[in-house]
């Protein structure tokens, strides 16, 4: 676990998670430039401390969060758009495999492509999935090339907390 994600908490939820050889499979496959496993492990921290402070369902976030692209094979046909749109699909698919997930858990992973997929998120918390993940993905993408990303990333999430506490 990268130091700069220790805490406690988030650690006792994500632990069980990590835990499945299945899930460990992640640390295998590149996305977004870096191992898709530290891509779910960054969006479900950010999402933990933005739903913890907001007094939301901040556990069911977490896991949510942590398994919104847990699928180690997309189908080899799907185009670049199709593989978007079903992508959260196939990691409900697998998740409900080896997990029981909450209806809110559900619609996190479900909805966290929105609007390339076309139902909206049903909870406040997949809204604020959904934008971490985005987030999380630019950062990703283009931090080799731009110091600033990270700072531009923190600044995003004080501003998302700012603005729904308002
Ligand atoms: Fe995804
Ligand atoms: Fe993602």
């Amino acid at each position: 676990m990268n130091k700069q994600y220790y805490n406690e908490e988030f650690q006792n939820i994500i632990q069980p998670i990590l835990d499945n050889e299945e899930f460990k499979k992640t640390k295998e496959q590149i996305h977004h430039g870096i191992s898709r496993f530290d891509h779910l492990v960054r969006v479900s921290y950010y999402s933990y401390l933005i739903t913890r402070v907001l007094g939301l369902s901040y556990k069911e976030t977490t896991r949510a969060a942590l398994l919104h692209d847990f699928f180690l094979e997309e189908t080899k046909d799907d185009s670049a758009l199709k593989a978007l749109q079903k992508h959260p699909y196939y990691a409900l698919e697998n998740a409900k495999k080896y997990y029981d997930l909450t209806d809110r858990e559900e619609d996190i992973i479900k909805t966290h492509m929105f609007p390339v997929t076309f139902k909206p998120p049903r909870y406040l918390e997949s809204w604020i999935v959904d934008i971490v993940d985005d987030i999380a993905g630019m950062y990703e993408k283009y931090k080799s090339s731009c110091n600033e990303a990270k700072a531009a990333v923190n600044f995003l999430i004080i501003f998302m907390i700012n603005l729904i506490q308002k």
